[in-house]
């Protein structure tokens, strides 16, 4: 019996199993704050049901014992259903018998009294029994299982991905490299891009989900070094499409939240307004106008520049839903980037930025097809020739146009819950200073 259910078992006997993350004493009476994984509730235990129920003498040791709950406790209660006297719809236990896991033999080091982060984040894992880290987790779940539901209404292919790669995807300075046996460097994965686009002509649209990793030396609320991308590969899709399908994505998974997730974005005391907002179309602008728009807002931000943090932040306080920021200068984007036939010296790729100042969630592209141009963009950025045979090898045979995107998961969850830190949105964050828990 799970704490959720209560509501369908009123008046009825139930067993509860969990800890007690809250507890107050009234003369012989006790309020019992039991929380399970799918919820809370508030057990009653007074000494007098414990004697009716189980006569004098046991109800009296069984009272005594009581007395020895301490926070994080873990317990199987066993009580009647009822519903809340003055809040109808909520539910709670009332308390006939009990049996206790274990008790505590030291004080929990996490108390309601403010902690700062670092002691949080050295007792990550205790602190992912708060209500709040609770939420997030759960809020975490449903984008996961949101976006493999939207995937799959969509003809996309689950496709595992390699993490012991052989070379770099996303820029050779931010790779973490490992020992390979006789065969030297490997290194782990960035993105599983490069794999998915060998997929497509076996499946047609496929994705990604699993960790990824960064070696970058940045030490903002927006970056871990390990975290889960999703990353999804269409052939035939050409840019303008890749939008589309990015923002009908993106609604989905929040829309899922709002439907399912009301008691944690209440936790998190999440304003819903700007999510309920979040439906297609997106905004579109090109890198171009974001320039101007940027250094009217105050940024020095150059004609040729990527977006940083700050920009992006300034920029998306600007608009009420998330924002395709499209068509960025080559020379700051990826090799694999299709050139916008346009304008060579842009891209046909957009990051899609979260508004409410979140900023960049996603990263995607039109992809170059052509052969030799490929070759070319492999020179220009100086990368090993021999380490992307392969992937040169899927321009030769029945080559076709074809875009992609990643996103990363903990900057939406972070997003949607409304944080201002992307380390709490993962279980156990690894930044550039710390890898423990
Ligand atoms: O923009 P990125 O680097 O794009 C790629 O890796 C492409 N190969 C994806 C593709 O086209 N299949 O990364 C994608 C997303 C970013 O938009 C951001 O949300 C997230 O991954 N991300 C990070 N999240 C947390 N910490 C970091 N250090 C991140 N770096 C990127
Ligand atoms: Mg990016």
């Amino acid at each position: 019996m799970f704490i959720k259910d209560l509501k369908n078992y009123k008046s009825q006997e139930v067993i509860l199993r969990g800890w007690i993350y809250n507890f107050r004493s009234s003369g012989s009476i006790m309020f019992l704050q039991l929380r399970d994984g799918t919820g809370f509730v508030q057990g009653i235990l007074e000494k007098e049901t414990l004697k009716q129920v189980q006569g004098d003498n046991r109800g009296e040791e069984k009272w005594n014992e009581a007395q020895k709950i301490v926070l994080e406790t873990s317990i199987e209660l066993t009580g009647t259903v009822t519903e809340h006297p003055k809040h109808p719809g909520e539910f709670e236990l009332q308390v006939k018998d009990f049996k206790i896991y274990q008790i505590p033999s030291e004080e929990y080091p996490i108390s309601k009294k403010e902690h700062g982060p670092e002691f949080l984040l050295d007792n990550r894992h205790l602190w992912l029994r708060s209500s709040h880290q609770w939420a997030i987790q759960k809020v975490r779940d449903t984008l996961i299982r949101a976006c493999y539901e939207w995937m799959h209404e969509h003809n996309f292919i689950k496709f595992d991905s390699p993490i012991l790669t052989p070379a770099a995807c996303e820029g050779t300075t931010t790779l973490f490299g490992v020992e390979y046996f006789d065969l030297g460097k490997a290194y782990l994965s960035q993105s599983g891009q490069l794999y998915l686009e060998a997929a497509i002509a076996s499946l047609g649209r496929v994705f990604d989900f699993g960790p990824v990793f960064r070696a970058e030396k940045s030490k903002t609320r927006r970056h871990l070094t390990e975290f889960w991308m999703m990353d999804a590969e269409a052939a035939f899709v050409e840019h303008e499409e890749n939008l589309k399908i990015q923002e009908e994505l993106i609604s989905f998974m929040v829309g899922k939240v709002l439907a399912e997730n009301k008691v944690e974005l209440e936790i998190l005391e999440r304003d819903l307004k700007p999510l309920e907002n979040i439906k297609p179309p997106f905004y579109r602008i090109t890198h171009s106008d974001a320039v101007k728009k940027l250094r009217e807002l105050g940024s020095d931000i150059g004609e040729m520049d990527d977006l940083g943090a700050d920009d992006e932040t300034i920029l998306t306080k600007q608009y009420d839903k998330p924002i395709f920021v499209e068509k960025y200068p080559a020379e700051v984007k990826a090799f694999y980037m299709k050139r916008d036939p346009q304008n060579p010296k842009y891209c046909l790729n957009a990051d899609l930025l979260a508004p409410e100042g979140y900023g960049e969630i996603i990263g995607g592209s039109q992809r170059e097809d052509d052969y030799e141009t490929l070759v070319k963009r492999i020179k220009e950025h100086k990368l090993p020739m021999e380490a992307f045979e392969w992937y040169l090898d899927l321009r030769k045979f029945g080559s076709v146009p074809h875009s992609g995107f990643g996103f990363g998961l903990e900057r939406i969850v972070a997003w949607v819950c409304g944080l201002q830190h992307i380390r709490e949105t993962i279980p156990f964050p690894r930044m550039i200073n710390r890898i423990t828990p």
